[in-house]
């Protein structure tokens, strides 16, 4: 396929150009002040109990050892979650029918696919808005969904959400929101809260949220999918220590931690940690400080919150949201949740 350069009569477009003419990049600046890493090292490192905040795990090679956690056997929210979409995507496109698609922390966008395959099949082109924080990842998965859909716009939407969401370029026309993969889960109740509620104060009458939210479920089946047999899990959890290696000038040697994951059944989610096999002293360059651990400590790396329905359901509605359609496998093992605003019904 070959097409007219407008701007410049005297050639034509080549594929790559075309396909490349369909993929744009904004940054999305921040509207409420995001902490930088050191800030989040001297804050969360330093604090006991220590913490991270979990968006520091995607760096590229931190992005693509959460792909490969989604191809393990143990991990199923991704495959649990994809056949779910593929079901629903048709009745989700029929309702909100958008002119635009948005999606917090898309990744690679696998599962997306399925909307786009319901928007080609009802022949409603939306525009796909990826945002996420690895720059990378939205470059190379827009690159492949542009050469996939020859009629499908990618504005990819690099930034961090948790500096809020009124930086989002202005957009003409319905919107769907997507938040999928159970990636609220990773957030508290009031963070999800909070950032829920200012997804609703984006939205108009008509526009809706897709939400996708892991399960409560066999404690085995939990443990099991964050505690991969082929350790792949444990990479991209010890990987984080690369990063801070990296962005930090840290001297953490990852041979002296061990990848943790356990059932917090009173809480209802996974801890993820990274533990100290021994006492050391690890020196944090860039802000001139030693950390020193025992051995046996503990630095919480992530929580994966593991929902009820009426958990989900209540969630929705503290965000000022209203449940349109609940979307759940025989086995309940995930929810996919529609919601729109106000109680007008989504038409
Ligand atoms: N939605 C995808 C990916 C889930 S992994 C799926 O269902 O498979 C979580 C994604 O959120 C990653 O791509 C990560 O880079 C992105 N992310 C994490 N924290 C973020 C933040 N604060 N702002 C923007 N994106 C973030
Ligand atoms: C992105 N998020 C929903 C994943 C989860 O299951 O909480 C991240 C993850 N951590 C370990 N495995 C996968």
């Amino acid at each position: 396929m070959v097409a007219y350069d407008a701007r410049n009569t005297n050639r034509w477009l080549n594929m790559d150009e075309i396909v490349a003419s369909r993929l744009t990049r904004h940054r999305v600046p921040p509207v409420v002040a995001v902490p930088g890493i050191l800030e989040d090292v001297s804050r969360g490192l330093f604090s006991t109990p220590r913490y991270m905040p979990p968006k520091y795990f995607y760096d590229e090679r931190g992005s693509l050892l959460f792909d490969a956690i989604c191809e393990t056997p143990e991990y199923y929210p991704t495959r649990v979650e994809e056949a779910l979409l593929r079901a629903c995507a048709p009745d989700v496109i029929e309702q909100v029918r958008p002119r635009h698609i948005v999606e917090f922390g898309s990744g690679t966008a696998r599962k997306t696919r399925h909307l786009f395959d319901a928007c080609g099949r009802s022949g409603s082109a939306a525009a796909y808005w990826p945002f996420d924080v690895c720059e990378t990842m939205l470059r190379d998965s827009g690159m492949r969904l542009v050469q996939e859909y020859d009629w499908l716009q990618v504005n990819a939407l690099v930034g961090d959400y948790s500096g809020g969401l009124a930086g989002l370029p202005a957009r003409e026309g319905r919107t769907l929101y997507l938040f999928l993969g159970g990636t609220i889960g990773n957030f508290t109740h009031e963070e999800a809260v909070a950032f829920l509620s200012e997804v609703r104060g984006l939205m108009r009458d008509g526009d809706a949220l897709l939400l996708g939210a892991d399960r409560i479920k066999d404690e085995d089946v939990l443990h099991m999918a964050y505690n991969d047999a082929a350790g792949v899990t444990a990479a991209f959890n010890l990987n984080l220590l690369n990063v801070l290696n990296r962005e930090v000038d840290a001297d953490f040697e990852t041979g002296n931690f061990r990848h943790q994951a356990v059932f917090n059944g009173a809480a209802s989610r996974i801890e993820m940690y990274l533990v100290s096999q021994c006492r050391q002293s690890v020196s944090i360059g860039a802000l001139d400080r030693r950390l020193q651990l025992e051995a046996g400590e503990r630095i919480l790396t992530e929580i994966s919150r593991k929902f009820s329905p009426e958990g989900l359901e209540t969630l929705i509605a503290r965000a000022g949201l209203a449940v349109r359609r609940h979307y759940a496998p025989d086995d309940g093992w995930y929810s996919l949740l529609l919601a729109g605003v106000g109680d007008a019904p989504v038409t």
